[in-house]
């Protein structure tokens, strides 16, 4: 059965809250009609304003980041009970900048999936090889590990309801796109990852997006592709004209 396609934009540090709330102002009516689910991730404390504005329209949002406990001394972070008060229905997980600038690690992000998905919020799970670990051949055992060690404790049921990212660090904010054969040899790998660990249904169900580079170009072949279900999207998302053909491909 056809999936409908994901196009899921990550603002990353980008966008005030009143820059938010006119973004969104301008993408609702550009997107209204668009084929694929929009969902967008925008700073935390943006979040209040874009579900506020978003509210109505096709936008659904999602958080960037989330900690793995409930609650208690640790300066700066964010629950999942705080996310799930304001409205918030996914969460972007493991992302390659936060692995690498924030020190989270594949445990770490496992204790992130599991509070998110306790919490009813939809994990966006990341995960993605260097350019070293392309070249010497590694990617699928590497991302294979990332991913055996982030569902460690998931189940069939919630991995159905998940969505996986597939993002190569070396083509994040590069303008380097994985060609679609490299994109879509991974994604099928993750698929296969999946029927081994919860069987062809669970696989078939679960939702696997490309990220890196993708944009209004090359989206489209991209999300055509038999394993990719749509997209992670970055810098393009920033733009309502270009984030509006992508969710559209
Ligand atoms: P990019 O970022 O589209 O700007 O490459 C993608 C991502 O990091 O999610």
């Amino acid at each position: 059965m056809a999936k409908n396609k994901i196009a899921a934009g990550n603002w990353k540090m980008n966008m005030t809250p009143s820059e938010a709330t006119a973004f969104i102002g301008e993408l609702k009516g550009k997107i209204a009609g668009a084929s694929n689910e929009v969902i967008v991730c925008p700073p935390a404390v943006c979040l209040a304003n874009v579900i506020e504005a978003a509210k109505g329209t096709n936008i659904k949002v999602g958080a960037q980041n989330l900690h793995f406990e409930d609650k208690g001394a640790f300066t700066g972070e964010i629950s999942a009970a705080m996310l799930c008060d304001l409205g918030v229905k996914y969460v972007i997980i493991g992302h390659s900048e936060r692995r690498e600038y924030f020190a989270e690690t594949d445990e770490t992000v496992n204790k992130k999936v599991l509070k998110a998905l306790e919490a009813g919020i939809t994990p966006i799970l990341c995960c993605g090889e260097t350019l070293a670990q392309r070249k010497t051949g590694v990617t699928i055992d590497f991302i294979r590990t990332q991913l055996k060690i982030a569902l460690t404790g998931v189940t069939a049921e919630q991995v159905s309801g998940m969505i996986i990212a597939y993002e190569p660090i070396w083509a994040i904010g590069t303008g380097e796109t994985a060609t679609k054969e490299q994109a879509n040899e991974v994604c099928s790998a993750i698929r296969a990852l999946l029927t081994e660990l919860y069987g062809a249904d669970t696989a078939e169900k679960a939702t696997v997006l490309y990220g890196g580079s993708c944009n209004a170009k090359n989206a489209a072949e991209l999300f055509a592709c038999s394993d990719i279900d749509g997209g992670l999207i970055g810098g393009a998302s920033l733009k309502a004209d270009d984030f509006t053909v992508i969710a559209n491909a």
